[in-house]
């Protein structure tokens, strides 16, 4: 272990992976009281991806890991840390990182979880950006993975219908001295809010894992707010001014809380990449399986600004601004 500082953490490249299986709204109608056009009026979901029942977190996690690994042109031996954003794991222990780890043939290094439910993709970007930036790590793949369909109470339309499955994978390395890579991360928490947004299980309490239960229109209200504020403390920081990002990569939990921040930043929606309308809210694999949309074709270009933004469960939420 090193104490090299280096100039910034660089995102090298991005993998993800969906399930084949795709649920609409017009199957959601078939199982709940509900409809197509409630669901696109208030929330933007047309579709989502739902895993089979033996596909697990961990071979999203996989799938999406092995993707970015070849898109990166990295062998596995040149990843020396693996940390997972999940709520969902396989197993309530070992992480789901040390699957990966195994499974995709990573010899040595620190594996792990981070949960911080639809936050945890930008909580691991910063754990992930302070290990490379202090040299505890050189190359990380970091990966947000969800199967929220297993702890979705398929009976409750007021959650069903909005989450869903899959995994979004980026390798973090050090980075030349430049202006490429993440130039800051804010992570914000109030526990005090707790119970906005839960599962009514857990290993401790009820040896189960629980059910999603959300005060939908409460958690809507701190959404906007929360993710304007933090996007607006990570341009603050670095001084830079909303018209200056090339995109904005939201958590995609609702199209509307997605157009209340572009329109608070005063940002076009051309400038921010949307996939809530195919992919539900997948949690901690949302932002990442955004990114990789948009670098995958080709919207998202080397020397892009963009800027990272989610709000989940906890509360917790935080911001990332990074240059491609
Ligand atoms: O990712 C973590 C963060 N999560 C979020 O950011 C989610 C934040 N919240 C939201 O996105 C929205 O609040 C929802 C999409 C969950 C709900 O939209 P809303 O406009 O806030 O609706 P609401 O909860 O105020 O419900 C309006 C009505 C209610 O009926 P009444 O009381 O007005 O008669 C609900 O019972 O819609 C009813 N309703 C539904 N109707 C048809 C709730 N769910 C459904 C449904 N289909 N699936």
């Amino acid at each position: 272990m090193t104490t090299a500082m280096f100039s910034r953490a660089v995102i090298r490249a991005t993998g993800a992976y969906l399930p084949a299986k795709i649920l609409t709204n017009a199957d959601l109608a078939q199982m709940v009281d509900t409809s197509d056009e409630w669901i696109v009026q208030r929330s933007g979901i047309k579709s989502r991806h739902i895993a089979a029942k033996d596909e697990t977190t961990g071979d999203m996690a996989t799938a999406a890991g092995r993707m970015a690994l070849e898109r990166g042109g990295l062998n596995a031996g040149d990843i020396d840390t693996v940390i997972v954003a999940t709520t969902t794991p396989d197993q309530t222990f070992p992480a789901v990182a040390v699957q990966v780890q195994d499974r995709l043939g990573i010899p040595a290094g620190a594996a792990f979880d981070v949960q911080a439910v639809c936050s945890g993709f930008i909580y691991g970007l910063g754990v992930a950006n302070s290990f490379i930036r202090t040299g505890q790590a050189r190359r990380v793949l970091l990966i947000g993975a969800e199967k929220m369909s297993s702890i979705v109470d398929w009976t409750d339309r007021t959650t069903c219908v909005l989450f869903a499955d899959g995994a979004g994978a980026v390798v973090l390395e050090a980075g030349e001295e430049g202006d490429r890579g993440v130039h800051s991360v804010h992570l914000h928490a109030k526990g005090a809010q707790r119970e906005m947004l839960y599962t009514n299980g857990g290993p401790s309490t009820t040896r189960t894992s629980g059910h999603i239960v959300m005060h939908g229109r409460e958690v809507f209200k701190y959404a906007v707010n929360y993710m304007a504020e933090v996007v607006n403390e990570a341009l603050a920081h670095n001084k830079v001014k909303a018209q200056d990002i090339d995109w904005l990569v939201p958590h995609q939990a609702n199209i509307r809380i997605i157009e209340a921040t572009a329109e608070k930043l005063h940002l076009p929606l051309s400038k921010v990449v949307v996939t809530v309308e195919r992919h539900g809210n997948t949690s901690a694999a949302s932002i990442p399986l955004a990114l990789h949309e948009a670098v995958a074709d080709g919207r998202i270009k080397p020397g892009h600004l963009v800027l990272l933004e989610a709000m989940g469960g906890g509360f917790t939420w935080g911001a990332a601004l990074v240059r491609m």
